[in-house]
């Protein structure tokens, strides 16, 4: 069998059919292929990260299709899911963690100038904030709606504001994403060197703050305000910030 992949059971059974066990282990290298003992983790955990981003691109998708079509409780609860199967993501980024920096360097070694940056799935979800802030806007249209009005009452519109949070934790789990991420870098190779693309790796920290939904952030702060304004008119400062 060639690179002498890690094939288990004969895939008669229903279960092995349907989840195709025989094809999925033959994606992976074999022993006699490895760099060692290190590298079928490090594949494993890139290999789960692309199924579980097509299933994160499609939830945000849909997502978007039921805000045009005014179901925002669906649209909530698939965002919300989203961004718990992209913190389990960030948590499985423990795993290659604690690969010592010289094994992984000759995983490398066999990477060419492969890089994650051209991830197929991490580049669409890069690109899914504007289809979702636009479906997003769309509702608020409709209704007539801010985002300002909504959190300063949220009871009054729980639909919207619970919508609002789940945008808010889409865009959070994502940038705890691109964190950990951050973290497995500088204990791997390191935040004072290139990449195998020339980047240096230190660019990737500016990153883990960039907000795809910066307005649902900032109205975080204007409710501070509108609150500090409408409570305490005779002020008390300290709440404006550059970022309202
Ligand atoms: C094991 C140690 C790892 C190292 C040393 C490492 C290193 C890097 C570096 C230096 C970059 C910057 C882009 C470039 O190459 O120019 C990058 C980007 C990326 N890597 Fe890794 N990586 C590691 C593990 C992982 C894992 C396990 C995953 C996925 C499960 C992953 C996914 C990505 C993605 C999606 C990007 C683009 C990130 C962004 O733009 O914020 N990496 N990686």
């Amino acid at each position: 069998m060639p690179g002498n992949p890690q094939v288990y059971g004969d895939g008669s059974t229903d279960y092995e059919k349907y989840i195709r066990t025989q094809e999925l282990f033959k994606l992976q290298k074999g022993p006699s292929e490895w760099a060692n003992e290190e590298e079928l983790l490090f594949q494993s955990v890139h290999q789960s990260m692309e199924i579980w981003l097509k299933v994160v691109i499609q939830h945000a998708e849909q997502a978007a299709k039921w805000m045009e079509g005014d179901n925002l409780r669906d649209a909530a609860r698939f965002l919300t899911r989203a961004a718990r199967i992209i913190e389990f993501l960030a948590g499985s980024l423990k795993f290659p963690m604690s690969i010592a920096p010289w094994d992984y360097h000759k995983i490398r070694m066999g990477l060419g100038k492969g890089s994650g940056q051209e991830s197929p799935t991490f580049s669409r979800l890069l690109d899914i904030g504007k289809p979702l802030l636009a479906a997003f806007e769309g509702v608020l249209k409709r209704r007539k709606a801010t985002v300002d009005a909504v959190h300063q009452d949220p009871a009054g519109n729980r639909d919207l504001y619970d919508l609002t949070i789940a945008m808010a934790e889409f865009d959070q789990e994502f940038m705890h994403w691109r964190y950990r991420h951050f973290q497995v870098v500088k204990r791997i190779i390191g935040d004072g060197v290139l990449s195998l693309k020339g980047i240096p790796a230190s660019s990737l920290e500016k990153h883990a703050n960039s907000a795809m939904f910066p307005d649902i952030w900032a109205v975080i702060n204007r409710t501070t305000n509108a609150y500090n304004a409408k409570y305490r008119p005779q002020g008390g400062g300290g709440y404006t910030t550059a970022k309202t």
